[in-house]
């Protein structure tokens, strides 16, 4: 079994008694040490995927409707949907960190971030010497690039850049000493500079430590320097699984190909910003069929019996070859 594996998961919200699907029958895997890729647009589930594996949507609105999330470590084997609180919590504590794109989202503004780090150490519940706390704080903090880490762990956030500031979010994800580390659009607040250091020190840190990474991110440069796999999501639904390479170079599902084709590129010197045509349908919306009917290129070049089956079925994710799969009627 892979370190982390998610089976056909549906997550809703109930909002105003109604049924949203946000996530919906997604199944993907993490093995040990691997960086995965999310990717997708904007409200195509990436998030809600990525909170469920520490069961941190809140239920209201959010509803876990069906499927498994299991967690390997060592001999153990967590089913995160089915742990009791006590459980729960020390899953959360050990196995997996998360980081965002804002900082402030984690970081407290009123603690220096030495004692933040140091929180995430003492929760960890191996270490309460507090000489021993203060050595590793400085030791997470070098490992995160930060200079003079005796001064800067007496800093508050606010003191900070916020390259820096992403720094000290890693290094408290560091601390806790995670097998899964959750990096949601880590560096998308960041400029280009900063960005290429932190998604450096991802990758560094990983190396080192066999750490696996899921990486959430619409920006297929970064997934073409980062991923060893990719999992493309549209409007809730896994549409597209395989090795990073294979993704890049042999596309097969149509919203995969249009996010690769939408690439920008560079024009008589200036960047030209292609988008894919039309918007994502919301939760609220989803067609009975396939929801990515009406943006589809493939759809729009078959026969109109043909695309029946497109508007009337919901196609099911199949392994089309060895380790890649795709949810389409008729790409091969
Ligand atoms: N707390 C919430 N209440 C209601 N709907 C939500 C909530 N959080 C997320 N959603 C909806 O779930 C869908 C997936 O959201 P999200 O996972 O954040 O997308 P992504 O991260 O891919 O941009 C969206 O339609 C979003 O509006
Ligand atoms: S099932 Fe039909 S609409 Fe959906 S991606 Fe395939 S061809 Fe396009
Ligand atoms: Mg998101």
């Amino acid at each position: 079994m892979p370190m982390l594996e998610v089976k056909n998961l549906s997550v809703d919200f109930i909002v105003e008694g109604k049924h949203l699907p946000a996530v919906t029958d997604a199944t993907f895997s993490v093995e040990k040490g691997e960086i995965l890729a999310l990717v997708g647009e904007s409200g195509c589930g990436k998030s809600v995927s990525c909170m469920a594996l520490a069961r941190l949507v809140p239920e209201p609105p959010g509803v876990y409707s069906s499927g498994s999330i299991k967690f390997k470590h060592a001999d153990r084997e967590y089913d995160v949907l089915g742990l009791d609180k006590k459980s729960l919590r020390e899953f959360r504590r050990h196995r997996i960190s998360y980081i965002f794109q804002e900082p402030s989202a984690s970081l407290n503004p009123v603690f220096r971030v030495g004692d933040q780090i140091a929180e995430s150490i003492f929760l960890r519940g191996d270490v309460d010497n507090e000489s021993k706390v203060r050595d590793e704080i400085i030791s997470v903090l070098k490992q995160v690039g930060i200079p003079e880490p005796e001064q800067k762990m007496m800093s508050y956030p606010h003191e900070l850049s916020g390259g820096m500031q992403q720094r000290i979010m890693i290094a408290m994800a560091l601390a806790s000493k995670p097998d899964l580390l959750v990096a949601d659009e880590p560096t998308t607040a960041l400029d280009v500079t900063i960005q290429a250091q932190i998604l450096e020190l991802l990758r560094e840190i990983r190396n080192r430590t066999h750490m696996s990474i899921i990486l959430v991110t619409h920006n297929l440069g970064i997934v073409a320097d980062m991923a060893d796999r990719v999992v493309v999501m549209y409007a809730g639904h896994v549409v597209e699984t395989a090795a990073a390479k294979t993704i890049l170079k042999e596309p097969m599902h149509p919203y995969t190909r249009a996010l690769i084709s939408a690439v920008p590129k560079l024009t008589h010197q200036k960047e030209k910003l292609a988008t894919i045509p039309g918007s994502v349908p919301s939760p609220a919306s989803y067609p009975k069929g396939c929801r990515f009917f009406g943006r589809c290129l493939l759809a729009e070049n078959i026969t109109a019996p043909k695309q029946e089956l497109c508007i009337s079925t919901v196609p099911a994710i199949e392994e089309k070859r060895k380790g890649h799969f795709c949810r389409c009627h008729y790409s091969k």
